[in-house]
């Protein structure tokens, strides 16, 4: 996702930033800018495309100064290009601000500002911050950023400057990450560790709500009230390798921990603060098309068709709309019927995958509507469908998928309600009550974060470790699940692994089963809840290594399995985004302690652009 880097200082704050910005490059991103305070007033540079564009247009036209911004975009609100690209302005030019996040009541700030005779140059939801910053400002830019803060609603974090106080920069964080890193007679700010560890180890972890003050002489730290906050300065003694993953061993251990923020930015966007109504409105389909929609086909390719699969069992209980579902590769060659009013929901992490580009060409040349559900923004996929939902997930890095996944369920559950709703299925209470129900999500995705002790324990047995193949059992909504759970098991720790539906076990699979063959269980109390408990009986017969996975409470549970691994309780439809962390965790440490190559599986590519 976007990057912030920040300095205050005597050394050249272009050079600092743009070494920032390249440390954050990894991140992804479709364009970058930097802007600094000088004599003149504010100068800035932006770029779409590649950091190395930024840096050759600053070779050319080199921006001097005491205090400078930069920032490398990942779009969300707005098309990549120069004009949505940070900094934003005021009308004047004379302040700067650079901005991670969402700002979920842009549309409304904008439009009172508007009203006021403002013209907005860009799409983004960041110029608000720019305006509003200007309205309050009194010629105390701290005291302006914390006035304006108050007006906003949403995850952020922001840097700001301004050519009338060219010694100071300010910074607040409300959800996503900021540091300060503090240096003699100088100050820095992030978004992440790496962008500024080249130049210092000291560094403060702003947290939600605090807006910072950062001056040669040190840094000032308030809420939006003007309390001020003590904050300590933590040392930080990661190499640069482990920088990039914040202290992660690798990749996929990271993005399985940003799940819970992510899951927030999916919802956050789309159900806004105060409001129980959901609105998919890039998705770019009418009322009366919802209304009048017969079919609708979800295609994907791997993880992402296991996304699907929720989808379609979500679609199917709360909209009422039956849903085929096809791998893409498989749609592309089956001569599909596509009956008028149908709608097509590719789903794809990267947006370039080969096969679901070819299904959806094939659905719009039968008359399909489009409406996808895509991490990447800009990406093929989105340019090619006439609809996107867009999962803000951030970049994913490691191979295997992990918060593509639980963000594309929880689209998918939006997408879901909201398609309820339309169609008069769902009641405005009944609506309600699953929002409630999702909202809920990412704060137990935390708790099971923080309580993984067990699943590591396990990674760590002979009997799991160097199991050579071993099942994965769901049932309804959670058959997805075990799909998912043996797949990312098999992709990065080669155990083979086979995800089933549980009542498919007596008709093949449990052959296989003896007392050195694991079996991990999806037993979350639900509609199947008996029914699992009985096939768990048959394999325990069998003398099968039961791992459970079971909601926390289930006591019984324990008598039929060798181990459990507790979830939080949930509303059972949703499950399978609270299923899939444990399961991610357990693969992650199965082929951490095999000494596998985690993020970069043999054979195994991230984004598959051919057939
Ligand atoms: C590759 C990746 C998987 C991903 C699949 C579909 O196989 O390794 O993680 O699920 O492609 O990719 P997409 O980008 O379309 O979601």
């Amino acid at each position: 996702m976007c990057g912030i880097v920040g300095y205050i200082g005597d050394k050249s704050p272009v050079e600092v930033i743009m070494t920032g910005l390249h440390r954050l490059e990894y991140r992804g991103y479709d364009s970058a800018g930097v802007a600094v305070v000088n004599k003149d007033g504010l100068g800035c540079i932006k770029s779409l495309g590649k950091l190395k564009i930024l840096d050759a247009k600053l070779e050319e036209s080199p921006l001097l100064g005491q205090t400078g911004i930069g920032h490398t975009r990942w779009a969300t609100h707005g098309v990549p290009s120069e004009v949505n690209s940070h900094p934003h302005f005021n009308v004047a030019k004379t302040i700067a601000v650079v901005h991670n996040g969402i700002i979920e009541n842009y549309y409304e700030l904008r439009e009172q500002l508007k009203a006021t005779g403002i013209e907005f140059r860009s799409q983004t939801d960041t110029e608000v911050i720019a305006h509003l910053v200007d309205k309050y400002y009194q010629g105390d830019l701290f005291a302006a950023v914390k006035r304006a803060l108050k007006d906003c609603e949403g995850a952020y974090a922001i840097g700001v400057i301004c050519k009338d106080q060219p010694d100071v920069l300010v910074a607040a964080r409300h959800g996503s990450p900021l540091i300060v890193g503090l240096g003699e007679n100088e100050g820095y700010i992030g978004s992440d560790v790496p962008a500024i560890m080249k130049y210092t180890r000291k560094v403060m972890y702003i947290e939600n709500g605090h807006v910072c003050e950062i001056t040669r002489q040190g840094v000032k730290v308030e809420d939006v009230n003007g309390n001020p906050v003590q904050m300590e300065v933590k040392n930080i003694e990661w190499d640069d390798a482990a920088a990039e993953k914040e202290g992660y061993p690798h990749f996929m251990l990271k993005e399985i921990h940003q799940q819970a923020a992510v899951l927030r930015n999916t919802l956050g966007g789309r159900v806004h603060e105060g409001s129980d109504e959901v609105q998919l409105t890039d998705m770019n389909i009418s009322k009366d098309e919802l209304k009048a929609c017969k079919k609708i086909f979800v295609v994907a390719c791997g993880t992402a068709w296991h996304a699907g699969m929720v989808g379609k069992f979500l679609i199917e209980k709360f909209a009422k709309v039956s849903v085929e579902l096809d791998l893409a590769s498989e749609f592309r060659y089956r001569d599909p019927v596509i009956p008028e009013n149908s709608i097509m929901i590719p789903v794809s992490q990267s947006g370039e995958t080969a096969d679901t580009l070819e299904a959806i060409r094939i659905a719009k040349s039968r008359g399909a509507q489009v409406a996808a559900i895509v991490n990447a923004v800009g990406s093929s996929v989105a340019r090619e469908s006439h609809g996107v939902v867009y999962q803000q997930a951030g970049p994913e890095i490691g191979v295997a998928s992990t918060k593509a996944y639980t963000s594309q369920c929880m689209a998918f559950a939006l997408f879901a309600i909201w398609l309820g709703e339309t169609r008069g299925v769902l009641s405005k209470v009944e609506a309600k009550e699953l929002i409630t129900h999702l909202r809920q999500i990412p704060d137990k995705v935390d708790e099971i974060l923080n309580n993984q002790d067990k699943i590591k324990e396990l990674a760590n047995r002979p009997e799991y470790r160097d199991a050579v193949g071993c099942f994965f059992l769901g049932r309804n909504v959670n058959f997805p699940s075990a799909l998912e759970g043996a797949l990312k098991l098999k992709e990065i720790s080669y155990i083979h692994a086979e995800g089933y539906a549980a009542g498919e076990m007596k008709h093949g699979p449990i052959a296989l089963v003896t007392e050195t063959f694991p079996v991990i269980c999806i037993a979350v109390k639900g509609e199947t809840y008996d029914k699992m408990v009985s096939n768990i009986q048959e394999i325990a017969a069998r003398k099968g290594l039961i791992i459970s996975v079971a909601t926390e409470g289930d006591k019984s549970i324990q008598a039929h399995s060798k181990d459990v691994i507790y979830i939080p309780e949930c509303f059972e439809a949703f499950s399978p985004i609270l299923v899939a962390v444990p399961l991610q965790l357990l693969a992650y440490y199965i082929a951490a302690n095999l000494g596998c190559d985690v993020d970069q599986p043999r054979n195994l590519a991230k984004s598959v652009t051919v057939e």
